[in-house]
């Protein structure tokens, strides 16, 4: 018997590496119709989040993806650094999302339009119903690290929360945290 290496590597709260590895970069110019207002300051180059991925060989049900979600600190006049969301196309495919590194909200909206936070920092476990649109939010001054595991057949519907957008904006003051309803 060999006792042989993964071929893959995650470290504790960092970089996840191996062959199978995939990484994508989202930019401002590509991410700014998330926003309530365009920043003008903002470089449209700036990177806002990164994703670092291992798809399964297979897409069919009984296969997972693994992936890394790091979102930068950035704000845009104001309003956090956040994903741009998404259903599940298959709903009955689950996710879960542990928190590596740095603060942030998981908000969540389920199909009647209602929609909700959960605190993330490090350590934090959420477990996202496949019926729910969830996007990442970092409320923090450093970098936000979300471990997320989900089902290969799970894909992605953006279209359907174009559509149905999340009703409620979050952004950082003096104060702190603000939530704003969002303008239809
Ligand atoms: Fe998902």
């Amino acid at each position: 018997m060999e006792i042989i290496e993964s071929g893959l590597f995650h470290i504790f709260d960092g970089e996840l590496t191996g062959d199978k590895v995939e990484k994508s970069c989202k930019l401002y110019k590509d991410a700014m119709s998330f926003y309530e207002s365009v920043d003008e300051s903002l470089d449209p180059e700036t990177v806002m989040y990164e994703v670092t991925t291992v798809n399964a060989d297979r897409k069919e049900e009984g296969y997972l993806n693994w992936a890394i979600s790091l979102l930068h600190p950035v704000k845009v006049n104001g309003e956090c650094c956040m994903t741009r969301g998404h259903f599940h196309i298959d709903t009955n495919c689950e996710e879960y999302y542990w928190c590596a590194r740095g603060t942030g909200l998981l908000m969540m909206m389920d199909e009647n339009g209602n929609d909700w936070c959960e605190k993330m920092y490090p350590g934090s476990l959420h477990h996202i119903n496949g019926h729910h649109a969830h996007r990442l939010i970092n409320t923090g001054n450093e970098d936000l690290r979300i471990i997320c595991c989900w089902n290969s057949n799970a894909g992605h519907d953006y279209k359907r929360v174009e559509e149905h957008p999340f009703v409620h904006r979050v952004f950082v003051s003096e104060e702190g945290i603000v939530i704003k309803d969002a303008q239809r």
